[in-house]
């Protein structure tokens, strides 16, 4: 893969990591607490994380990238575990603004209306469809947890291979070695 493309893998890695580890930890504290003010940002920042996995998943149709796990035992139970990721990545998004969406909660970013809220004059909210947004809310909640614990397992086997390992498997994600 050349370099440029790797460092727009690496770029794009790193990116939707930070939105996505910070959507779980705010998901989870909002949802435990029942924190209304993080609502917005959380629904505002889910839907600009989608955009980005969309363009990470259309950047790695042409531009896989070349695991460090390739050739091993394990390599099938690693491509397994990143195609769960980035299932997951489009999935969580996708189950919130079913949830928000047809619930009738409604879909802000920033001042730009996605999905309008139904509210009735005594602010009680009016579902599109209960039935469709309960099942958004099922799968965004068991999906989120899962997915936090093996984002979790993910980075604990990134950093066995560098603190133990002591291989490239880090800093090929992190650095690009420029042989051009
Ligand atoms: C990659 C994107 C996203 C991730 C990783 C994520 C993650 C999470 C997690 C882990 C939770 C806590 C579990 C739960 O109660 O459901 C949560 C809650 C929530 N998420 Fe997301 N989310 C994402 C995108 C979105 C989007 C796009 C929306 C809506 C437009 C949304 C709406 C919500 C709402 C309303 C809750 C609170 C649920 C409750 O109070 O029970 N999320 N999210
Ligand atoms: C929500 C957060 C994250 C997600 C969804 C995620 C997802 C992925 C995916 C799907 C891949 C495979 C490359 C590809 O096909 O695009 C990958 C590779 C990698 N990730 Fe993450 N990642 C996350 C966070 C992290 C963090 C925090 C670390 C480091 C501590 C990390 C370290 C790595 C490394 C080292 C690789 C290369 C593995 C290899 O060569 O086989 N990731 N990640």
């Amino acid at each position: 893969m050349a370099y440029q493309t790797q460092q727009v893998t690496r770029v794009l890695h790193w990116l939707s990591a930070f939105f996505i580890i910070g959507l779980l930890g705010s998901g989870i504290y909002m949802a435990d607490g029942n924190d209304y003010a993080l609502y917005d940002w959380h629904k505002a920042f889910g839907v600009i994380a989608f955009l980005l996995v969309i363009i990470r998943l259309y950047h790695r149709k042409d531009n896989p990238w070349p695991s460090s796990a390739k050739g091993t035992s394990h390599e099938k139970y690693v491509q397994y575990m990143h195609q769960f990721l980035l299932i997951a990545c489009v999935l969580m998004p996708v189950s919130g603004l079913i949830y928000s969406g047809l619930g009738g909660f409604g879909v802000d970013v920033f001042g730009i209306e996605v999905i309008p809220s139904r509210y009735n004059e005594k602010a009680e909210v009016l579902a599109y469809n209960q039935a469709g947004s309960d099942l958004g809310k099922a799968v965004h909640y068991y999906l989120g947890y899962l997915m936090t614990a093996l984002v979790i397992v993910h980075v604990f086997a990134a950093l066995k291979h560098h603190f133990i390992d002591k291989d490239n498997t880090l800093s090929a994600m992190i650095k690009a070695k420029n042989t051009h």
